[in-house]
């Protein structure tokens, strides 16, 4: 989809296409509705004569096909409270009016949507924001269908937004729209199946598609590994026939002085749990166990893209969980890269046990200012906090605080869970220095007191744990068309913006 900025002196009437404007709730037309009110010689009034629209979000009054337009439709649109509107108000109306546009099969629309009284954002800020939701919507990952392909298209093809402020609108655009790309990218990896997409294929990706922006991207593989004594990882990928690989991605826009913020994802390309097998329904969707990697990755292509003046390392541990002779064991115990031993007792927990080796070599090798661990980690926590938060644990008060606020603006909602040392001693082991699954219960912050253990004094951390956010089997969030959501992006891309940025 073509998105495109015009100046309401540069639209006419006489264009066809769907025509949509805004209305606020509790208060009289905007400019741009009396205006096509006028050019539709009163259809909107009379429209609205007969209808209970009153401007309300999501609430859509419709005029297909006026007499004596070019125009197929005229739509007006429910902004709500004007001092309720935020960018992230608006990226869900952009998101909702494509939504609408693509039901009825326009190719063609123009947005005109004023600023009313009393709201705080400026006119070219919300035209990119309309944008940017707009964008979200207008994604697809229809590569493996073969059949009926136009009850999947999205026909929308060109999307012109009208206002005032063209320039200052495509400014802030541009970032935007290098964040959308982002989640693209990280939502067609989480997308991707397992066949296709596993360790060296996902490095190979990352290396195509940062390479080219600017990003020093390195890739580990078995031998190499092995070498430097990433026991934990290793062990988890040794039952697959595919390569396990860590991927480091480095994007150094900041000062050279400056210490990077560090971003570490899970990525098991597929969890089928291992010797520990998952059973039933509990082995689909795996393929998404790799969620917190593509955040990474999709993020690393939005700084890159948009050249932000932050210093970002991204340090992916990529691996298959597998059942096979010669895979790792319950009773196994594994020297991870840290140097401290980890009884296995359950191959399934076997995130942790990639992250323990990609936390330990970011720290050892970085020194970051802060880092931030992103992973699809436990079904506890999706039993905790479903589908609307993210759990965030943290050594630091401020980072989390960081984090929320990003959280609160972006629409990428994380919530507090405690550490605390009475979590600690539930992944105590008979024989070596920790195991790698706590109790029956509290598996979320038992896993997290686990990464904590590789942990550097120092070091701020936050952990994400992200498994009931990285894909949606339920209904559709408005400004997420597919299974995977590229969760992260835009939080992360807000937190360096707002915080880590020269
Ligand atoms: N990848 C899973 C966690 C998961 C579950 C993500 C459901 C998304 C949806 C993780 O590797 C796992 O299997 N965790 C186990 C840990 C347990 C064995 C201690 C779990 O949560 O059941
Ligand atoms: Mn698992
Ligand atoms: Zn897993």
């Amino acid at each position: 989809m073509q998105i495109s900025f015009v100046a309401p002196s540069n639209v006419t009437a006489r264009e066809g296409g769907a025509w949509v404007v805004g209305a606020a709730e509790g208060s009289a037309l905007l400019p741009g509705a009396v205006r096509l009110d006028k050019a539709s010689g009163g259809a909107i009034a009379r429209a609205l004569k007969v209808s209970r629209f009153s401007g309300k979000v999501g609430q859509i009054l419709e005029v297909v096909a006026p007499a004596g337009m070019a125009v197929s439709r005229l739509i007006l649109a429910g902004l709500g409270k004007p001092e309720l509107m935020d960018e992230k108000g608006l990226e869900t109306l952009g998101a909702q009016f494509v939504a609408r546009l693509h039901t009825v099969g326009e190719s063609s629309a123009r947005i005109e949507v004023d600023v009313p009284k009393g709201a705080k954002v400026e006119k070219g800020e919300m035209a990119a924001h309309l944008a940017f939701g707009a964008k979200l919507k207008s994604y697809t990952f229809d590569k493996y269908r073969t059949r009926n392909l136009d009850e999947y298209e999205k026909k929308l093809k060109r999307l012109r937004i009208v206002t005032p402020e063209v320039a200052a609108a495509k400014k802030v655009h541009a970032g935007l729209a290098a964040v959308a790309e982002g989640i693209f990218l990280a939502r067609d990896l989480v997308n991707e199946p397992p066949n296709v997409l596993y360790p060296a294929e996902f490095s190979r990706r990352a290396r195509a598609q940062l390479t080219k922006l600017g990003v020093k991207v390195e890739i580990l593989g078995d031998a190499e590994m092995k070498k430097q004594g990433f026991g934990a990882l290793l062990g988890v990928g040794q039952g697959s026939e595919r390569e396990s690989q860590l991927v480091v991605m480095q994007w150094n826009g900041g000062k050279k002085s400056v210490k990077p913020i560090a971003l570490v994802g899970k990525g098991v390309c597929f969890d089928s749990g291992g010797l520990s097998i998952k059973v039933g329904v509990g082995m689909q969707g795996m393929k998404g166990d790799m969620a917190g990697a593509a955040a990474v990755t999709g993020t690393m292509l939005a700084l890159a893209t948009r050249k932000a003046k932050v210093n970002a390392v991204g340090v992916i541990g990529l691996v298959e969980n597998m059942p096979d002779g010669t895979s790792f064991r319950p009773d196994d115990v594994l020297t991870s890269l840290s140097g401290q031993t980890i009884e296995v007792l359950n191959t399934d927990a076997e995130g942790r046990l990639v992250l323990a080796d990609a936390l330990t070599y970011t720290q050892r090798r970085f020194k970051p200012k802060a880092v931030i661990d992103l992973a699809t980690l436990t079904g506890a926590i999706v039993a905790t906090l479903g589908y609307e938060h993210a759990g965030v644990f943290s050594n630091d008060d401020q980072i989390v605080s960081r984090i929320q606020a990003a959280g609160r603006y972006t629409g990428e909602r994380v919530w507090q869970l405690p550490l605390d040392p009475f979590y600690d001693k539930m992944i105590r082991s008979k024989i070596a220095d920790m195991k790698n699954i706590g109790g029956a219960n509290s598996g979320a912050i038992t896993a997290a007191q686990f990464l904590l253990r590789f942990i550097e004094k120092d070091t701020v951390w936050a952990h994400l744990d992200i498994a009931g956010v990285a894909w949606q089997d339920g209904e559709q969030k408005v400004t997420i068309p597919s299974w995977g959501t590229g969760w992260g992006v835009r939080l992360l891309n807000r937190l360096m913006k707002e915080h880590y940025e020269a």
